[in-house]
Formats: structure tokens, C-alpha cells, sequence
């Protein structure tokens, strides 16, 4: 089987052929940054017209490199949600459109499902396995039971990580997207220089807060030198990245408890989204897999961040299970992974 994927939910155009024997043949990605970059984040009209007007030159060269052409295909998946409507909605008219004039099944992909799936294209991970999920728009733990099937342990009441790492990056005036360069930044700092607060540490369950750590970062910087010297934000972002590791590490060492006692015989603890780029952060997960005995598989940075081939991905476990969606599938903004997940009681809560 020979699937084409496309991912138009945020700031990357992306196309990408991927067989149901796990080869991805393509992976054509664009990166918007330098549209944003002048604004320090996503502007979501300017992300849909520079979707519109590349995703098809990006469609052709995916094909291209792929050495395939449309008739080649078995099926085409598009991100339908959750995501900044806009993109999604080029992403979502262009599969259809593809699968119209060729008489293709189309598969509406949950962008967050495509980051779940990500560690069976590239590790052929068994189900059940425990997810951290980690991105620019989400910070969950989920159980991951099968295609579809997902048991969210605890999300956050407030940012997301990759969210945090945008504003502290931001605050610094280190760019967008914050990520790696907070990361670079970091290698060369002290993590014991600021006293950060580790929000939700040692807390029952397994949500997240980010919002005290940003705002405390924010009260640092406020008191150094402007603008702040280099050694200085080398050693803020790397008090910052070690708060958030402790963070991480806490909330899924409660996650595999709850984990182990429902699937005693599994042990694979699976990260995915931008955030599980970070090289310190997997560092602290994979310290983590190894006191508990359990596996970390992280996809590789490439594959963590937003990608074409993680949505055709998560389109071949759907063909594969003879779920395809209607020409009529409406682009969803917001589209939970567990419609059951008890919501949180917070103000401005990610679900
Ligand atoms: O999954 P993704 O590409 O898009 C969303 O679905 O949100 O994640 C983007 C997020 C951004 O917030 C970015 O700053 C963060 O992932 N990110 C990182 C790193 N690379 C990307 N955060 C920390 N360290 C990194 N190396
Ligand atoms: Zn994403």
C-alpha cells in the first residue's frame, strides 16, 4: 500500500509517501518560520494563505522524490483537525480534491493521532504502550490501546510545553520557534543558577502547568541586565529545560504507575511532538525508562515535529482497518483523541 500524507495544521506545508511496510519513499517539508518569525508565533491567516499557495508545488515534489505518480497511490490522508482551521482546511480540500479526480479513499487524519502513531512507523511499537505527548499546542499522557483507541491519564491546565519554550525564547529574544534555541542556549549554561518553580511536582494524578514557570522565567528576566548577557540566558534557559525535565519526569513516573497496573506485561513509554526533540528532555525520559525497566522509544527530531509522513502514516493503520472518511468530512478545529477524558477544572484548559 502507497499512501500520501499532507500536514497543513500550524506553520509546516508538508507532503509525504509512506508504504504500509514502514519505508517512508518522500518527506517534503516547508518550513513557514520565516513568515512568523517577525511576529514571534504563528499568525494563523498568513499560515493559511502560504499553505495555499505552496501545498501543491509540495504535493509534486513528495511525488516526485518518491518516484511515484497519482495512479501509484492507494489513498490519501490529510491532517482534519485539531489545528488552526485555516491550513487545515487547504490541507483537507486538497486531499479531497486528489481523491476525487482519482478515485482514491480519503482518510481524515487527527493530527495528534498522526504524533501517536509516529513510533510504530519507525519502531514498529506493540500496542498498548504509554504515550507523552508533547507539542507547541498540547501536553498529554495518553494510553495508547489501539488505532483510534486512546485513554487520556492527564493533559495541561493551562500552556503546553513546546508553548512555554516559545514564550521563554521569546522573552529572551531568541527567535520562534523557541524550541531549539532554548535547547542551544541551555548546553552551555548552569541549571542551579535560577530557583524555578516545578508546577504540579509531586501533585496526585498526572496533569501538567506550565504557566507559573513561564511567568517566573518572566520575573528573572525582568531583573537582569537589558538586553540580558549571554551567560545569563545560557543559564535561565537551562534552569528553565531543568524544571521542565523534573516536571516531565514526575508526571510520567505517576503516568507508568497507573500504566503498569492496567497492562502489567508492556512496558514501552513512547514521546512524540516538537518538544521530544530536545535531546536533554529525552535524556530525562530515557534516566527515567531505565529506573522503571520500561522502553523509551523516541521518533527521530525530524519525525517529532510536524511531518507529512506521520499523517500517512496514521492514514495506512486506518486503511489498513478499512476506515476511511466521507468527501463530506467537515475540518475540525478542536478534536480531543479521547472524547471521554474527563474535563479538567481549570480556566483555559487544552482538552
Ligand atoms: O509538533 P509540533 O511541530 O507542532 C505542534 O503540533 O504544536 O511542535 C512544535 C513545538 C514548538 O513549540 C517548538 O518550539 C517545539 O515544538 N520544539 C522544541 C524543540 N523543537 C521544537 N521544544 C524544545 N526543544 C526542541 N529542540
Ligand atoms: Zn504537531
Amino acid at each position: 500500500m502507497i499512501v500520501l500524507g499532507i500536514e497543513t495544521s500550524c506553520d509546516e506545508t508538508a507532503a509525504a509517501v509512506v508504504t504500509d511496510d514502514r519505508r517512508i519513499l518522500c518527506d517534503q517539508i516547508l518550513s513557514q518560520d520565516d513568515h512568523h518569525r517577525t511576529y514571534g508565533g504563528v499568525v494563523p491567516e498568513v499560515a493559511a494563505r502560504a499553505h495555499l499557495e505552496h501545498l501543491d508545488g509540495v504535493v509534486a515534489a513528495a511525488l516526485d522524490g518518491a518516484g511515484v505518480a497519482f495512479d501509484d497511490l492507494d489513498g490519501v490522508a490529510a491532517t482534519a483537525g485539531p489545528g488552526l482551521i485555516g491550513g487545515v482546511i487547504v490541507g483537507v480540500m486538497t486531499a479531497k480534491g486528489i481523491a476525487l479526480a482519482r478515485g482514491l479513499p480519503f482518510v481524515a487524519v487527527n493530527h495528534l493521532e498522526g504524533h501517536a502513531l509516529t513510533a510504530r512507523l519507525t519502531d514498529d511499537v506493540a500496542f498498548p504502550y504509554l504515550l507523552l505527548l508533547v507539542s507547541g499546542g498540547h501536553c498529554q499522557l495518553l494510553v495508547v490501546e489501539g488505532v483510534g483507541a486512546y485513554r487520556r491519564l492527564g493533559t495541561t491546565i493551562d500552556d503546553a510545553l513546546g508553548e512555554a519554550f516559545d514564550k521563554v525564547a521569546k522573552m529572551l529574544g531568541l527567535g520562534y520557534p523557541g524550541g531549539p534555541p532554548v535547547e542551544a542556549a541551555a548546553r552551555d549554561g548552569a541549571a542551579d543558577r535560577f530557583a524555578l518553580p516545578r508546577p504540579m511536582r509531586g501533585r496526585e494524578g498526572c496533569h501538567f502547568s506550565f504557566s507559573g514557570l513561564k511567568t517566573a522565567v518572566l520575573h528573572t528576566v525582568n531583573g537582569l541586565d537589558q538586553p540580558p548577557a549571554a551567560g545569563d540566558v545560557a543559564d535561565l534557559c537551562a534552569s528553565f529545560q531543568a524544571a521542565a525535565g523534573d516536571v516531565l519526569v514526575d508526571r510520567c513516573a505517576h503516568a507508568l504507575d497507573t500504566f503498569a497496573a492496567a497492562h502489567p506485561d508492556s512496558g514501552t513509554l513512547v514521546v512524540a511532538g516538537g518538544v521530544a526533540a530536545n535531546a536533554y528532555l529525552r535524556g530525562r525520559l530515557d534516566a527515567l525508562a531505565q529506573e522503571r525497566g520500561v522502553r523509551l522509544v523516541a521518533p527521530p527530531a525530524r519525525l517529532c515535529t510536524d511531518n507529512g509522513a506521520m499523517i500517512a502514516w496514521a492514514g495506512i493503520e486506518r486503511l489498513r482497518m478499512g476506515l476511511t472518511d466521507g468527501l463530506d468530512f467537515a475540518p475540525r478545529p478542536r478534536w480531543p483523541l479521547d472524547p471521554d477524558a474527563p474535563p479538567v477544572g481549570y480556566a483555559g484548559v487544552k482538552a
